[in-house]
């Protein structure tokens, strides 16, 4: 998928704002890239490599976290296989978007699982969008609906 990627940090932005980058808080730091991101819907057949890259969210509707205001969690795992998570070979971060808008990144190293979360207020709803990033294989975009 064509794509706005950060020329510093590779944070892809969704919404189309260019003016700064949420991540690295640069500005302006943008560029346009035809192949920035692959799409779990794109994908016809999932092979060995796309089950490895998509990622595998699941939506907890009621987390115990925050329980005087609630909370609902995504949770994140790349992917329905496990990807390794070597100096090599990693998966660096995962990103959240609600209705494509930034909501959060974790930086991840080969010292974790290639996994994150996200707590969303309670009563949030729309699109989930989660971007993970391979050190060697690239970007890759899965969504779901919370709400
Ligand atoms: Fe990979």
């Amino acid at each position: 998928m064509k794509g706005l990627v950060c020329k510093v940090c590779g944070y892809i932005s969704l919404d189309g704002k260019t003016d700064c980058c949420p991540v690295c808080c640069q500005e302006k730091p943008f560029e346009e890239k035809e192949d920035a991101y692959k799409t779990a819907d794109t994908v016809v057949t999932k092979g060995e490599s796309e089950k490895k890259h998509i990622p595998a969210i699941v939506v907890i509707d009621k987390c115990g976290l925050i329980p005087n205001e609630g909370c609902i969690d995504a949770h994140v795992k790349v992917g329905e296989i496990l990807h390794p998570m070597t100096p090599e070979h990693s998966i660096t971060g995962i990103t959240f978007y609600l209705d494509k808008k930034f909501i959060g990144y974790m930086q991840l190293t080969p010292g974790v699982n290639p996994a994150a979360a996200i707590h969303l207020k309670a009563g949030a709803k729309g699109k989930l969008q989660v971007i993970e990033n391979c050190n060697l294989h690239g970007n890759w975009l899965n969504e779901v609906e919370i709400g």
